[in-house]
Parts: C-alpha cells; sequence; structure tokens
C-alpha cells in the first residue's frame, strides 16, 4: 500500500530543507507575499492596527480576526474573489497590553471579537491578490453574531437558555478551526474546543456529558464567564450545548443568518469535507480531534439539483449521522472497515442506553459513537477527497494516550504507542459510492524520524526519509490536479525524536507514487493551517498560525498571525 517511488510526474518543484529560521521559505522559483495579518483593517472605516495591545472591542470587530486556520476561495471573476477564513481562537499575550492580567468587560467583548470568521473580497491587480477593505461583502463573523439553529436538535429543551427560551437563536460561533465550503457556495466553518471559553467560579455539578466534551466549572483562561453570563456555567449550563456544530455561512450575503447545522453532530469538529456522491446525496466527512475520538460521515437525505440552490440550502438540514468503524487484521496496516448509523431507535441507541430523542444522539453524538463501538482514533485532524478517484484522507495527527489509556489499544489505522509523530489513514469506499457502508483503508504514510529510529514504525513508513520527514500532519487538502497539501502542528524543538525536522511546514504528496515533498517551512512558534487557491490556481493562500516569534514584520515587532499568498516566478499553477 506504501509506495516510495521518488519520480512524481505532479510534483514539480525543489524541496526546501527543513527550517528553525523566523521566516516563511518556499521553493526556488515561488514568491510570498503577506495577504492579511490579526488586526489588519477589513473596512473603509476601520482603524489601522495598533500592537500597543490597547485597542478597544470596536475596533478588532473591524479588523482581521485572530489566529487564522481554514479558508476557502469563492471566485467572482478571473481577478476577484471572496475569501473566507476561520479566526480560530487569540492569545491575549499579544491581544492586550495586560496580557489578560486586569480583564475588563470589553477585553472580554474585544477577545469575543477577534474569533469567529473574516468575510473579504480579494482583488488580483499586476498578478497579485490583495484584500479589498472597500469590499461589498466583507463582514466579521464574531462570538456574538446571531444565528439560527436548524435540524434535529433545533428547540430541544437542551439547546434553550435564559436568554433564548426558543432554543434555536444562537449568538456567535467560538473555536472555529477549519473549515469546508459546498458547490451552492456557501462556507461551512467547524467549532473545535469550544469548551475551553466556559468558566464557573462556584461549583457545579455537571454530569458525564459535560466532562465528555471537555467542559469544566473552573476558571477558563480567557475569563469570559467574568464578565459575560452567558459563558458562567452557574447560569448557564445548556450554552455550551449551543457549540460544537458545523455552521453554513453564505458569504455572498452580509446579511444573511449563519445556520448552525445540527444533522452533522456535536463534536470537537477539525473540518467538514464536502462532496456530492455520484448518486446525488450531499456527503460529508468529519473528524473530532481529540485523542481516541472519532471519524463520522453525514449522508444528505435528498438530493442535489444543478441549478436549483435555493433546495439544494436545505440540503444539509436533513440526513443521516454514521461514525466509521474500522476491521483489524492482526498488525496488518490495511482492511476493511464500515459506516455505523447513528440514528435514534438503532444500533442500540434507545431509551434503555439514555438517548431519548434523535435530536439527543445529535448533542451527544460522542456517546452515541461509543455506544455503537466506533474506532477510537489518534486524533482525526481534516479530511480530504480525491478529486477523481474517491479516495479519502484524514489526518490522525498524534495521540500520546494510544497503548495507554483504556479502549485506545494499538492495532489497525493507529499502530504506534504514544504515537507523537502522526500518521495518514486513507479508505476507499466500496466501488466509490461514498454513500456505501463498507470500505478499505490502508495508511497512506507513518511520520516518523528515521535519523532516530530505525527498523520500527517511528521511523515512519518507506516514503519518509531523513529529507523530507515532518510530524503531526494537520491541514490537508487537494489542488484540481490531484496533488496531496499536508500541513503540520507539531513539536517544533529541532531536538530529539523531532531532531531535523525544524519547525511546523507544509508538504505535497502524490497519492498515486507515495512520495512526499516538504514545499514551506513556517516562522518560529507557527503552525501552518489553512490553504486554497484562486480559481486558476496560480495563488495559494496558507495560513500561518500563533508565530511566537517576529513574524512577518521581523526587527522587536509583535508577531501576528498572518495568510501569505505564493505564486510561482512563471506564472504556472503551483506545484506544477
Ligand atoms: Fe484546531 Fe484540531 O485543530
Ligand atoms: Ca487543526
Ligand atoms: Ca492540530
Ligand atoms: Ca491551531
Amino acid at each position: 500500500a506504501i509506495a516510495a517511488n521518488m519520480d512524481s510526474k505532479l510534483l514539480n518543484f525543489m524541496q526546501v530543507p527543513a527550517s528553525t529560521n523566523d521566516t516563511v521559505i518556499v521553493p526556488k522559483g515561488y514568491s510570498i507575499s503577506n495577504l492579511m495579518s490579526w488586526g489588519d483593517p477589513i473596512f473603509t472605516n476601520a482603524p489601522a492596527f495598533n500592537a500597543n495591545g490597547k485597542q478597544d472591542s470596536t475596533a478588532q470587530a473591524m479588523q482581521f480576526g485572530d489566529n487564522t486556520d481554514g479558508m476557502s476561495v469563492f471566485p467572482l471573476s478571473k481577478d476577484h474573489a471572496i475569501l473566507a477564513v476561520n479566526n480560530e481562537y487569540t492569545n491575549y499575550e499579544y491581544l492586550f497590553d495586560h496580557q489578560g492580567k486586569a480583564m475588563t468587560a470589553d477585553d472580554v467583548k474585544k477577545a469575543q471579537a477577534a474569533l469567529g470568521v473574516t468575510v473579504v473580497e480579494l482583488v488580483r491587480k499586476d498578478g497579485k491578490w490583495i484584500m479589498d477593505p472597500k469590499g461589498k461583502v466583507n463582514r466579521r463573523i464574531t462570538a456574538n453574531t446571531e444565528m439560527h439553529v436548524t435540524g434535529p436538535a433545533a428547540g430541544h429543551d437542551l439547546l434553550k437558555t435564559k436568554a433564548d427560551p426558543t432554543g434555536k437563536k444562537v449568538l456567535g460561533t467560538i473555536n472555529n478551526c477549519s473549515n469546508g465550503h459546498t458547490p451552492w457556495g456557501t462556507y461551512l466553518t467547524c467549532e473545535e474546543n469550544f469548551n475551553g471559553f466556559f468558566g464557573a467560579e462556584e461549583e457545579v455539578a455537571l454530569d458525564d456529558n459535560y466532562k465528555r466534551y471537555g467542559v469544566e466549572a473552573t476558571q477558563s483562561k480567557y475569563q469570559w464567564h467574568n464578565f459575560d453570563e452567558r459563558f458562567d456555567l452557574a447560569k448557564n449550563p445548556n450554552e455550551p450545548n449551543r457549540f460544537g456544530w458545523i455552521v453554513e455561512i453564505d458569504p455572498k450575503d452580509p446579511t444573511s443568518t449563519p445556520l448552525k447545522r445540527t444533522a452533522l453532530g456535536r463534536f470537537k469538529h477539525e473540518n467538514a469535507a464536502f462532496v456530492i456522491n455520484d448518486d446525488g446525496h450531499a456527503v460529508v466527512y468529519l473528524g473530532d480531534d481529540e485523542r481516541g475520538e472519532h471519524i463520522y460521515k453525514f449522508v444528505s437525505k435528498h438530493k442535489y439539483q444543478a441549478g436549483n440552490d435555493s433546495a439544494n440550502r436545505q440540503l444539509l438540514e436533513e440526513g443521516t449521522l454514521y461514525v466509521a468503524k474500522f476491521n483489524m487484521h492482526a498488525d496488518k496496516l490495511e482492511g476493511d472497515g464500515e459506516w455505523i448509523e447513528l440514528t435514534y431507535g438503532k444500533n442500540g441507541l434507545t431509551k434503555e442506553n439514555g438517548f431519548n430523542s434523535q435530536a439527543e444522539v445529535m448533542i451527544f453524538a460522542r456517546k452515541a459513537a461509543t455506544q455503537v463501538s466506533a474506532t477510537t482514533m489518534d486524533r482525526p485532524e481534516w479530511i480530504a477527497v480525491h478529486p477523481d478517484n474517491k479516495h479519502v484522507f484524514c489526518t490522525l495527527t498524534n495521540n500520546k494516550n494510544r497503548g495507554v489509556k483504556e479502549g485506545q489499544d494499538v492495532d489497525g489505522p493507529n499502530p504506534r504507542a504514544e504515537n507523537h509523530y502522526g500518521q495518514i489513514v486513507r479508505w476507499m469506499p466500496t466501488d466509490g459510492n461514498h454513500a456505501d457502508n463498507t470500505f478499505k483503508w490502508d495508511l497512506y504514510l507513518i511520520a516518523g524520524n528515521p535519523t532516530v529510529h530505525k527498523g520500527d514504525l517511528y521511523a515512519g513508513s518507506a516514503n519518509i526519509n531523513e529529507d523530507n520527514m515532518f510530524n503531526s500532519p494537520d491541514g490537508i487538502g487537494f489542488d484540481k490536479a490531484g496533488r496531496l497539501w499536508i500541513q503540520t502542528d507539531g513539536n517544533y524543538s529541532n531536538e530529539g525524536d523531532f531532531a531535523g525536522q525544524g519547525n511546523n511546514q507544509m508538504l505535497c504528496g502524490d497519492p498515486m507514487t507515495g512520495e512526499v515533498r516538504r514545499f514551506l517551512t513556517g516562522p518560529i512558534g507557527s503552525e501552518v493551517t489553512g490553504l486554497t487557491f484562486s480559481e486558476d490556481q496560480k495563488t495559494m493562500f496558507v495560513g500561518i498560525q500563533h508565530p511566537s516569534g517576529h513574524f512577518p514584520a521581523g526587527g522587536d515587532n509583535k508577531p501576528r498571525s498572518t495568510i501569505v499568498a505564493i505564486t510561482k516566478d512563471d506564472g504556472g499553477v503551483v506545484g506544477s
């Protein structure tokens, strides 16, 4: 299954070496420009960024949010496009002059305004894409933007709060990790570690449902609950149930209300890999990024109708959620597997087992997955579907609990104890049918360090060598030609088990030959996350999240999360 052919015809760039520099490095023949950094004004009347950490919530709400993550380009014409991009979280150390040590009510509002989603127009001038602060669709969606809840959990008692007795109207989206997009032009943003924004001053009795999602009645480091009672578990214990969803946004209409799609389940959503199956059903593959959690698949009830987008806009409203079970064959790094339906009344999802409705199955999707004995995975991050052959790839970033904690035995697609390098699992749906309940799987790559480990799986698979090695694959995505771009969020100490791997980086894989080549190295402390292309594939946009040196301005400047635009100097397609 794992090939190591090193003469890929798909990858036509010179590999860059591992780096510990405080800059972004791309191959010879490529150039970089900075598209947008945290704090850049996205409206003509917005204040310029000031690094002093004293700007207020009103300023932040008119500027690019912090910690750029998943993003999608929506083309308008050859030189005009919309970019929708997630702002995952914020670093108080840089956001405030007091570094979070003297919080005020407005500081909490500012932090809330630094999260969510940013929508901006992009224009290409003289071959270079720039953000247009005059763009008509420019918009900030924050932790305080009104959204509607749709699908099976909408209006359920567990979603009702003092401020919203309907259980259908939520303020905001938070911890927006990665993304997806639909053929009807909407953006999907994924709520990941929402639990970290809730807290309490006093003891609150929270049952296992809170524990399973990591929601704790303790002092949260963001301190929102001290100034905004929505995030105080003692006052609003149902508020966390209103987060952990996929949110659908129409980026072309800045007055549109984002929709929380509860049919896709509640967990720590990483990304949403969307595909129209050959039979017309919309299929969305979904990872839940936590040690020992699961991989899910949503299949729409209705079919996609080309040209009928008002009907298509209902497709994520209703459907069936499944969770993956990988069958193991002693010590083999391949096998088969099945998708198990998470529908109330089926597969033990019954009153006897604590589920009273489809709404509860969706709200506590993790518990439902455990009930049906889904496979516990090594932190499922992004999923990507090959543009032609229907193969699906998922990064399993790392898992120190593998082989250590109960229920996380070493086996199948999670073949290493205390896995700190990560791997990429690939599955092939039976007959190329994404709606089929069975699949075959193998491992596309096993990250490792062949200079430190020899002769075991910690050295990595055959396509990993001392020149292309890395750890903790996270963001992945295909371009139109079928190149698999792989971004990392791992250990950048460059020491011990990670010696020679340098800073976080982006690589490019040929899914047919197995070859993997390093394309980019990130600045100090950063994670490389988020990728999308201009329609002609001649510009690639890449996110640099949480740099901790002085990127991008250098000198003594404060580090700022930044989207970079990468072009080939000869004007060709990136990677070609
Ligand atoms: Fe936000 Fe799992 O990365
Ligand atoms: Ca991630
Ligand atoms: Ca990660
Ligand atoms: Ca991150």
